[in-house]
């Protein structure tokens, strides 16, 4: 039932990872492994007209949704050479996907593409969505909680298996660990921010891609919730060793969230 209308999927279950069928040449989960139906009821995909499927989103309320800002202004799918072009595309982007299934998309103010610092966007749904097995929210972490190095975590995505490949038809989930903040700051030149957090394997392997950006990094915590630590954003390559991913840090920007959804 492919329309050519934006819509989002939320829940992760077979039959929305089936419509994720178009190929374009970005890159998804490298080194995981096809989720169990159900496990993930706050991965969401986001997709746009005929581009399908273009990033992933978490489901934090029955009207809210965390995605990256990237996703919405420089999707590597949507190159703008022209800051005109750049807005129009941008608003008709904007407009189909709030003539749908989108009532807002809030892109953080601070958001700095050049760096990508303050990488977040938020969505705001046009309804309510209901809640059942296959569709819940992540637990959001707040300001003081701490996910120490090397905590065990699962990054999901409907992105490229592997560098330059398409994307995943079943939705995909990889286990990843917390990497130390300084030793990945010195990994990437000093481009880490505090709003950024690294994790993956040093040695390589185990990745986001393409194509799962704006999607979650899910941590357990204590009583077995899982929270929402961090959204895929960026990384040199994919899986590369010693080029772990990197994510938003949602610690450092819960009151952000908080102000912005009440
Ligand atoms: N920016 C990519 C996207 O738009 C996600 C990159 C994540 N890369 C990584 N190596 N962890 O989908």
């Amino acid at each position: 039932n492919r329309s050519d209308r934006p819509r989002l999927l939320v829940g992760g279950s077979p039959s929305s990872s089936g419509t994720v069928e178009t190929e374009i040449s970005k890159t998804r989960i490298v080194g995981g492994e096809d989720a169990r139906f159900g496990k993930w009821p706050w991965q969401a995909s986001l997709q746009m007209g005929a581009l399908g499927h273009v990033c992933g989103a978490s489901v934090i309320s029955n009207r809210w949704l965390v995605s990256a800002a990237h996703c919405f202004l420089d999707s590597d799918s949507l190159r703008y050479e022209e800051m005109t072009l750049f807005q129009s595309i941008c608003s008709l982007i904007t407009l189909q996907i709030t003539l749908n299934n989108l009532q807002r998309i809030i892109v953080h103010p601070q958001y700095d593409q050049s760096v990508s610092d303050y990488d977040i966007a938020l969505l705001e749904m046009e309804t309510p969505v209901l809640f059942s097995e296959l569709v819940q929210p992540i637990c959001l972490p707040s300001t003081s909680r701490v996910f120490l190095y090397g905590t065990v975590c699962y990054v999901t995505g409907w992105g490229a298996i592997k560098e330059n490949s398409h994307l995943a038809k079943t939705l995909q989930e990889a286990r990843v660990r917390m990497i130390n903040q300084s030793v990945c700051n010195k990994l990437y030149d000093d481009l880490i921010t505090s709003r950024m957090l690294c994790a993956g394997n040093l040695n390589g392997g185990v990745d986001a891609c393409q194509g799962d950006s704006g999607g979650p990094l899910a941590c357990t915590g204590r009583s077995n919730r899982w929270y929402l630590a961090g959204i895929v954003s960026w990384g040199e390559g994919c899986a590369r060793r010693n080029r772990p991913g990197v994510y938003t840090k949602v610690t450092a920007l819960y009151d952000w969230i908080r102000h912005n959804t009440n």
